[in-house]
């Protein structure tokens, strides 16, 4: 256990303070992230085509694409000129580290060690995404999209994944939205492929009260399954949301 565990949520002292956002913030999680948050396995990626739905700065694709799988990312922000996509990622991290740092103690920092490096990882993550991000054919694989629409045909991934953008905005979305991306993501996958989602949980750290719900809407097109996730960090814990779509 390290100095951050100390008086962090795990020590359970009332309410975490939400974090301070206003707009979708643009952050770059790397592929280790993914695969502990997710917990993913080669088994989920190797079948490809695998999509990163609000993937931002994420490494994750860039990674995909480096051992062979046939990776893509869609997010609005892939819609700006290339340098000032990579800046804006930068600025993040600087003013995400900020924020985190205020609030060290209300976070699990069992995955990262610490907050020094959580920036670093976060740091290295930029770099492959900007590698990946300014070569040839990029925009390819960088599709600028924004649910919930997509521009893919029907069943054409195998896996989907949405890391820190449905759910965690819900005060900015509703729920209505959040039917609706599910539903196009949905669309997007193979009979038997899997969306998962992470977290579950606000940025006021509050769970989704129409969680049970949506998932009942879309039974008759999904298999759901709650996961424990492999990355705990939020302040309040939350799972993730697996759905296999039915043949
Ligand atoms: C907090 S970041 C998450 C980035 C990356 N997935 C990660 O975990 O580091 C949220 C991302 O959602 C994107 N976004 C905002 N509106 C969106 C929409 N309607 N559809 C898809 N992505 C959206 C933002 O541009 C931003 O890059």
């Amino acid at each position: 256990m390290n100095e951050f565990h100390e008086g962090s949520r795990i020590a359970g002292e009332g309410k975490p303070p939400a974090y301070p956002q206003t707009g979708v913030a643009n952050t770059c999680r790397a592929f280790k992230e993914y695969e502990a948050m997710f917990r993913l396995t080669e088994a989920d990626w190797q079948a490809g085509p695998v999509l990163d739905v609000a993937g931002g700065g994420s490494s994750f694709t860039a990674h995909l694409r480096g051992i062979g799988v046939d990776a893509y990312a869609a997010d609005p922000f892939y819609a700006g000129l290339t340098e000032q996509v990579i800046a804006d990622a930068e600025k993040e991290i600087e003013v995400s580290s900020a924020k985190i740092a205020a609030n060290a103690n209300a976070y699990d920092w069992s995955f990262y060690g610490s907050p020094e490096q959580h920036r670093k990882l976060r740091e290295q993550s930029l770099r492959r995404f900007a590698e990946d991000f300014r070569s040839e054919g990029a925009r390819e694989r960088y599709v600028a999209a924004a649910l919930p629409s997509l521009p893919f045909e029907d069943g054409f991934f195998s896996l989907a994944v949405c890391s820190h953008f449905l759910f965690l905005y819900a005060d900015a979305f509703d729920e209505r939205f959040h039917t609706a991306a599910i539903e196009e993501l949905l669309r997007v996958l193979k009979p038997g492929g899997q969306l998962r989602i992470y977290p579950l949980v606000t940025l006021k750290w509050e769970p989704i009260p129409y969680l049970p719900k949506l998932i009942d809407r879309v039974a008759g097109l999904a298999e759901a399954e709650l996961v424990p996730t492999g990355l705990p960090f939020t302040p309040t814990p939350s799972s993730l949301l697996r759905l296999v779509k039915l043949g």
